[in-house]
């Protein structure tokens, strides 16, 4: 079964729109967590905007099931940070700083030689690393080739197109990319853009997906349904 790994950056921004601590960001970690979610995902940038370095480190010390932390590597507070709070996953990220959101993936052949020094990095500091790509097979095979353990494909085409009503269209290039990791004996994770109305055409065609980390629209959803039903809602469609 698919994971739900709960991204919890727009909690952070929430509060940070006021100052003091509402919403606790902390307090939805752990309820997330409470209400069904597998692990909670956090992306500190570079300026704290969303969630700060000192929220990493709170929440390691209450995060009960997994742990991921996505980011940049060519940030050396980043590689610091994870190296200090040694989570269960880093998902490597080549978003710039300032980014709104990241929106595209690493070039796994271009970037092969830092990729695989940093990738190994983590490694033996006892971290799963995953590669955030866009669904090309050359990306898939390239991480391969450095040594990631995981691939996240980056599913913002697919929720596009999904949206348009265009399921194959959409779907196509992630199964294939996700069948070819498969053979590779690489894992496979998928994140951007899902809801819960294009989760379950995902998970269902591509049921050896790990985890899925999902931060905007679950938070944008559980202003309708509340928190705890929203992430039963995703537990069920992963069910299925
Ligand atoms: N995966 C990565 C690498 C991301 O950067 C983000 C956004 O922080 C997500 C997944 C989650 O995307 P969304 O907020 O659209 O669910």
């Amino acid at each position: 079964m698919t994971h739900l790994s709960v991204n919890i950056n727009k909690i952070a921004t929430l509060r940070n729109a006021r100052g003091g601590n509402i919403p606790d960001v902390l307090q939805v970690a752990v309820d997330s967590e409470r209400f069904g979610g597998d692990g909670i995902t956090v992306h500190p940038r570079p300026d704290e905007r969303h969630i700060r370095y000192d929220d990493v480190r709170a929440l390691k010390k209450i995060v009960r099931g997994e742990f991921n932390i996505e980011g940049n590597p060519t940030h050396q507070p980043f590689v610091d940070l994870v190296l200090e709070v040694c989570p269960d996953q880093v998902t490597l990220v080549p978003d710039t700083d300032g980014q709104m959101t990241s929106d595209h993936g690493w070039d796994t052949l271009k970037h092969a030689v830092y990729l695989r020094k940093i990738v190994s990095l983590f490694q033996q500091a006892g971290i799963r690393v995953s590669l955030f790509v866009d669904p090309l097979l050359s990306m898939v095979e390239g991480s391969k080739a450095l040594g990631a353990d995981r691939i996240e494909l980056y599913t913002e085409s697919y929720a596009r197109l999904y949206q348009r009503g265009l399921r194959e269209e959409a779907i196509q290039p992630y199964l294939e990319a996700a069948r070819l990791a498969r053979e590779l004996e690489l894992g496979v994770n998928a994140g951007h853009d899902l809801d819960l109305k294009n989760i379950t055409f995902l998970t269902q065609t591509i049921p050896w997906i790990a985890e899925v980390s999902i931060g905007h629209a679950l938070i944008a959803e559980s202003l309708y349904l509340g928190l705890e039903k929203t992430i039963a809602c995703y537990k069920k469609e992963l069910l299925r």
